[in-house]
């Protein structure tokens, strides 16, 4: 079977037994505090299982693509160096959502692999959870009846807590695990050890395929596991592995998933994969890696300094090292592997396929700056190798983080030079950074504190700006030291932050007539969690909840307007525009799409004029909600990467012809309410990603009369000109002009003064002295003064004084020979002279300046000058 195949075969066998097919959710994740990246196929059902959200389909199987490469689950070191760990895999999965349980998961899973995929049953061995007495969990024994009907008895293991109990993070759903693993070794060496001893022992031919959880717990912030509502089934098989199973081959990089990207990979570096371990395992780094990299870019999280987007930096980073010293690419080539793999996966993740220009764009500008980056790292361990018998932890802690050198390098490159690093000096170093980003980033949250019964919320803020409402539970958070509490109320007119618009602000007024203001809004999961700074002090009592009306109208404008400008951009500047970004707050909108260019002033014009133009024609809005997801793509609808859709969705309509988008947010009634449209900057934020931000209604009628005054005034100060541009052209060029003559008549003026004090200078002690007041307007002619002077002769020892718009300056000028023999040091003289004007400064030996406060002192300091040389 291909790859392919296998893939299918998953999804029609399950579809089979009545479950519902679901697209993958993006592996980037919004709207969960706990977790940057999808690390498991069931994150995208983690409400349903929390008894969040209803549950519409209660069998559903998919294929989800999941980074494991942050927080829980990291296998980001063990990538390439071994042939089953992989940072971006596929998790084909099957749930039950209160529906079937441990039998029906058991059999279906056995009939699955035995029957279609035609595994070995000899090969075959699965595991149990023992049991825990401090969590106060039995041995799954339902699960091993079960297993027994169709596996000898011998071949069903007990694990332990940490194999045998899967949890998404440090809290959330949960549950006892059995897990199926398979044996791929040679006879010979299975009949030497069992296999039975090699499971779960990290033997590379030994291997974890799937693992079944039954969810019945809820880890709670407390450590406390709270039952469940329902009992569920989540099902997780790591697509890559069960793919080597099949086709019988001992790694994952040897199946039909690697091997195209391997093999273009082996011919462009001109080396043989399978005949050097250190070229193999960079092989597998690429081709590895493009993975991950891609589908991030594709689901919209641009490589970045900071949190995700330095995750995916690193792992570019990590791929491109490799490259460079193992398989001799010192050019960019990692972005060559985009339309391989978009090819690859063009009907299984689309999205890859549908940007691969914009993503081959990315990668290309990552790699042509990082390879920059590299060639100075390199330098500065050259440097530093020079001089050091052992690598300090810290500096390849520094070669790490700022130059991208995984550790693993900085050992060969060390190794080659006779050199070790102080990999323990290292570790610190890298374990002090970890725990500053988590403190930094660090959300302390309490366990929910249930006021009335858990329902699920209504959202009513389409509708209606107010509603009566109860809360239902409270909690208390903390972020970065900042204590707040999060309601989650019964019924709330109040939109949470979501798909760019911020979320609302407001007041909930209760029965008792207590106020309390809401700070925010925002989605936890599928929960809308409203930010207040102090718990009412009664809590169980009826709420007037009242958004902030005028906020929520501005916030409606940008957004409308946010959409009227994404259509008129991809009728100016083509089709390849996608959305990448946007915010949409009361004061300005921000806008981020794929484009390649800086947008000319003209298409600037031409986007402003079809917005304002669609605004004039005053067209109402059409809003539809529960639209079938594939009817409202075949409606020609607006779909963003990067977004997960449910199976309805809403529908965001200004005209049929001109703006149909899928959408979440609030928006106006018709488009005569945006009143105005004006870009106010257009930039790039990151390769291939231009930003466009601009406001509308009453900030866009602010911003002209701010304009409009501005330029009366200055009119005003010109006289009121008929051709303004040409008389400040005139003004600009005849102060050029003027300048230029002041400049000429005060180098006359040193030229005479030179003159005139060449003549002055009497010999003190053998030396060339003068000292004296100049007249002169700036600091830059007294310095060519000085320095016209110093060229004069030799021996010479010089102290000029001047009062310069109301400042007194010295400059003392010694010539090298006085400096040298007699150690005459210009630059303290004028420290001791600096006194008398009430000053300081300093210089060189040969030149030195001050400037002071008191111009009286400027005789004093003259006349004490001789003293110097006496
Ligand atoms: N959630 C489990 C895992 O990730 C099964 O899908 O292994």
């Amino acid at each position: 079977m291909t790859s392919k195949e296998i893939r299918s075969a998953f999804l029609d066998f399950f579809k089979d037994k009545s479950h519902h097919i679901v697209p993958s959710a993006p592996v980037v994740i919004k709207n969960d505090p706990t977790l940057m990246f999808t690390n498991a196929g069931m994150n995208q059902f983690k409400d349903l299982f929390l008894g969040e959200a209803t549950i519409k389909y209660p069998r559903v199987a998919d294929t989800q693509r999941c980074l494991r490469v942050s927080g829980k689950h990291n296998d980001l070191e063990e990538v390439g160096i071994d042939t089953y760990h992989h940072t971006l895999f596929e998790m084909l999965g099957n749930w039950s959502f209160g529906d079937y349980f441990k039998k029906e998961a058991i059999g279906w899973a056995w009939e699955l692999l035995t029957k279609v995929y035609h595994l070995d049953k000899d090969r075959l061995y699965v595991t149990i959870f023992e049991g825990d007495t401090s969590e106060g969990l039995a041995r799954d024994a339902e699960a091993f009846s079960f297993w027994a009907a169709h596996v000898a008895e011998d071949r069903i293991l007990l694990g332990n807590k940490k194999d045998n109990f899967w949890e998404m993070g440090d809290t959330g759903p949960c549950g006892p695990c059995s897990e199926i693993h398979y044996d791929m070794r040679p006879d010979d060496e299975r009949q030497q050890v069992k296999g039975q001893d090699l499971v779960n022992a990290d033997h590379p031919q030994v291997i974890e395929i799937w693992n079944l959880v039954f969810m019945q717990f809820n880890r709670l912030k407390s450590g406390v596991l709270e039952p469940l509502p329902a009992k569920h089934v989540d099902t997780g098989m790591g697509f890559e592995r069960l793919v080597r199973a099949i086709q019988g081959k001992t790694s994952n990089y040897d199946t039909d998933v690697f091997q195209p990207l391997i093999s273009f990979i082996a011919e462009k570096a001109g080396i043989k994969y399978g005949e050097n371990e250190k070229t193999d395992i960079a092989m597998r780094v690429l081709s590895d890696h493009i993975r991950a990299v891609s589908f991030a870019i594709a689901d919209g999280q641009l490589p970045s300094n900071n949190k995700a987007g330095y995750v995916i930096r690193r792992i570019l980073r990590r791929a491109v090292r490799y490259a460079y010293t193992f398989l001799n690419f010192k050019n960019p080539f990692f972005h060559e592997l985009v339309p391989l793999l978009a090819e690859q996966f063009k009907d299984v993740f689309d999205e890859l396929y549908q940007q691969q220009d914009f993503v081959e764009k990315v990668i290309l500008e990552e790699e042509v700056s990082f390879l920059r980056t590299l060639t100075t790292g390199i330098q500065r361990f050259e440097n530093y190798a020079a001089q050091q018998s052992v690598i300090a932890g810290d500096f390849a802690f520094e070669l790490f983080d700022t130059y991208g050198f995984p550790i693993d390098l900085t050992e060969l490159l060390a190794r080659e030079k006779g050199l070790v690093v102080d990999m323990d000096g290292f570790q610190k170093a890298l374990n002090v950074q970890k725990e500053r980003s988590r403190a930094a980033t660090s959300i302390d949250t309490s366990d929910w504190v249930l006021v009335g019964e858990d329902e699920e919320v209504e959202f009513v803020g389409y509708d209606t700006l107010s509603a009566k409402t109860q809360v239902i539970k409270y909690r208390k958070v903390s972020t970065k030291g900042k204590e707040q509490y999060q309601l989650v109320l019964s019924v709330t007119p109040f939109y949470a932050e979501g798909g760019g618009q911020v979320g609302d602000t407001g007041v909930l007024v209760s029965e008792t007539g207590e106020k309390i203001a809401v700070t925010d809004t925002k989605k936890e999961n599928g929960l809308i969690v409203h930010f207040v700074d102090r718990l009412p002090t009664q809590v169980d009592v009826v709420f007037d909840a009242q958004v902030d009306a005028q906020k929520r109208l501005d916030t409606e404008s940008n957004h409308s307007a946010t959409h009227l400008l994404h259509a008129a951009l991809k009728q100016v500047l083509g089709d390849h525009v996608h959305q990448k970004g946007s915010l949409v707050s009361a004061d300005v909108l921000r806008f981020d799409i794929s484009h390649f260019s800086k947008m000319t002033q003209d298409e600037i014009k031409a986007v402003e004029d079809i917005v304002n133009e669609k605004i004039r024609e005053n067209i109402a809005l059409k809003e539809e909600r529960n639209v079938p997801f594939q009817q409202a793509i075949d409606m020609g609808v607006t779909a963003l990467f990067g977004e997960k859709y449910g199976d309805y969705v809403r529908m965001i309509t200004f005209d049929d012809t001109f703006s149909k988008e899928l959408c979440g947010g609030t928006h106006v009634r018709a488009t005569g309410q945006i009143g105005f449209f004006k870009i106010i900057s257009e930039s790039a934020v990151a390769a291939g990603v231009r930003r466009i931000e601009a406001i509308t209604g009453s900030k866009a009628a602010a911003v002209i009369r701010e304009y409009f005054e501005l330029f009366q005034n200055v009119k005003e100060l010109l006289n009121n000109p008929k051709d303004f541009v040409s008389a400040v052209g005139k003004l600009v060029e005849e102060n050029s002009s003027l300048k230029k003559e002041i400049e000429n008549q005060i180098k006359e003026r040193s030229l005479a003064m030179k003159k005139e004090l060449e003549e002055k200078f009497e010999v003190v002690n053998g030396v060339n002295f003068l000292a004296a007041v100049v007249d002169l307007p700036n600091a830059d002619a007294v310095k060519t003064l000085a320095y016209a002077l110093k060229g004069m002769m030799n021996n010479l020892f010089l102290v000029l004084g001047a009062d310069i718009e109301g400042k007194p300056s010295l400059t003392v000028v010694v010539s090298e020979d006085l400096v040298k023999e007699k150690g005459l040091n210009a630059g303290t003289i004028v420290r001791d002279l600096a006194k008398d004007i009430q000053g300081g400064g300093g210089g060189q030996p040969f030149f030195a300046t001050a400037g002071g406060k008191d111009v009286s002192g400027l005789q004093k300091a003259i006349a004490r000058a001789k003293s110097f040389v006496y």
